[in-house]
């Protein structure tokens, strides 16, 4: 049987074939150069902010949050009661229980800083809906966020970082910090009128950031979500500052009693409220839905909890919530992931950093 005839091949031109495999392979190194921030230092990366975190925590500390290093982990659950559906097609706001997964937390970058070291604390969430998605929040217990773009909150760190004298921010890049930045001023007021509370149980948890809810017909409207306790608020009092790790060992005490609970509030825009600015609270008489509540029932370490390994990133959300235009959601996912992908790392490669626990073991 005869053979197809072979077609003809081309003349190989060995240099070009070279100069183009350089091409590609230059392509992307440069596209890894660019994404890492190495051909333009001026731009800000998420890279940039964690060294910097990095830098304002004074010393490393491997395996833990670059920001909110010291906390614990949290578990329970949500009710809903059906109201939220009115907003969101999400799942979680259909009438029934979704488990909960979560962390509380104090900012800074350091996992064994007193808990007076920051006016704030956190409540961060996984809510795992029945269909396999999730929830994902960030909250903190100040309605509103210091300021409103990740350049600013890049330069409020870089005024933070410690002065190689003192080993301790200078105050007056501080102050120089807050008077070029007016937009800080809601979050001070607000922090001069609120003395942090005296437990993590009586503090009421703000998502700050708008989100776009969705509803099962398809109508779309801003949301900003809060939780509420019921346990009446209290402020700090003299003889908890005096303790390091007061706040945990407040929570153990009072989940013996039994498990605490928050509402779920969410707060509905009208027309032409700023989605795009966590500085600024909507009017107080926006309309507000109590969708629910959550329990926590009890605490694990962050050292070997289920939160231990959570990257909450406040852009994992599920079909019925979006992103808004606020621009500080995307720099957070993207400094999340920066940090996670930096501790759990940290985590495989040194896997006794965890064996002495920060701040005790909570469970
Ligand atoms: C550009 C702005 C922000 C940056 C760069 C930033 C950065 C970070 C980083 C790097 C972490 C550690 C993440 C991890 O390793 O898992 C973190 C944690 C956290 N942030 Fe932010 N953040 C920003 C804005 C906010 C805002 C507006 C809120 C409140 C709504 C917030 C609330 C939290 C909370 C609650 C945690 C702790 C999460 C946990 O417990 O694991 N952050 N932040």
């Amino acid at each position: 049987m005869t053979q197809p005839p072979v077609p003809h091949a081309a003349p190989v031109c060995v240099p070009c074939r070279l100069a183009a495999i350089g091409a590609a392979v230059l392509a992307l190194a440069g596209g890894f150069a660019y994404t890492a921030g190495w051909l333009t230092p001026a731009r800000l990366t998420a890279p940039r902010i964690i060294d910097t975190f990095q830098t304002v925590a004074g010393q490393p500390h491997p395996g833990y949050r670059r920001n909110h290093a010291k906390g614990l982990c949290i578990e329970g659950y949500f009710d809903s009661n059906g109201a939220g559906a009115a907003v969101s097609r999400a799942l979680v706001f259909a009438p029934g229980r979704t488990p909960v997964t979560g962390r509380f937390a104090v900012p800074g970058g350091n996992p064994s800083a007193p808990d007076t070291s920051t006016p704030v604390r956190s409540m961060a969430l996984l809510f795992q809906l029945p269909d396999g998605e999730q929830w994902r929040t960030g909250m903190n217990s100040a309605p509103v966020f210091a300021v409103h773009t990740p350049e600013q909150f890049y330069q409020q760190l870089v005024a933070a970082k410690p002065d190689p004298a003192t080993g301790k921010p200078d105050p007056a890049k501080l102050k120089a910090f807050y008077a070029a930045n007016p937009e800080t001023r809601p979050f001070q007021t607000w922090v001069k009128a609120h003395p942090p509370s005296s437990s993590l149980a009586n503090a009421a948890y703000y998502g700050i950031n708008a989100f776009r809810f969705t509803d099962a017909s398809g109508s779309t409207r801003a949301v900003r979500w809060a939780m509420v306790p019921e346990t009446p608020y209290a402020p700090v009092t003299d003889a908890e500052k005096a303790e390091k790790n007061f706040l945990a060992a407040d929570l153990d005490q009072r989940l013996q009693n039994g498990p605490l609970r928050w509402h779920l509030i969410l707060t509905v825009a009208q027309a032409g409220d700023p989605t795009g600015d966590a500085t600024l609270q909507w009017p107080a008489d926006r309309q507000q839905i109590d969708a629910g509540t959550l329990v926590i029932e009890r605490t694990t370490s962050q050292e070997d909890g289920a939160c231990r390994d959570v990257n909450f990133d406040p852009t994992i959300l599920p079909a019925g919530i979006r992103p808004s235009d606020d621009p500080l959601l995307a720099a957070r996912s993207a400094a999340y992931a920066q940090s996670y992908q930096r501790r759990t790392r940290e985590e495989a490669l040194h896997p006794a950093i965890h064996q002495v626990p920060s701040t005790g073991d909570h469970s």
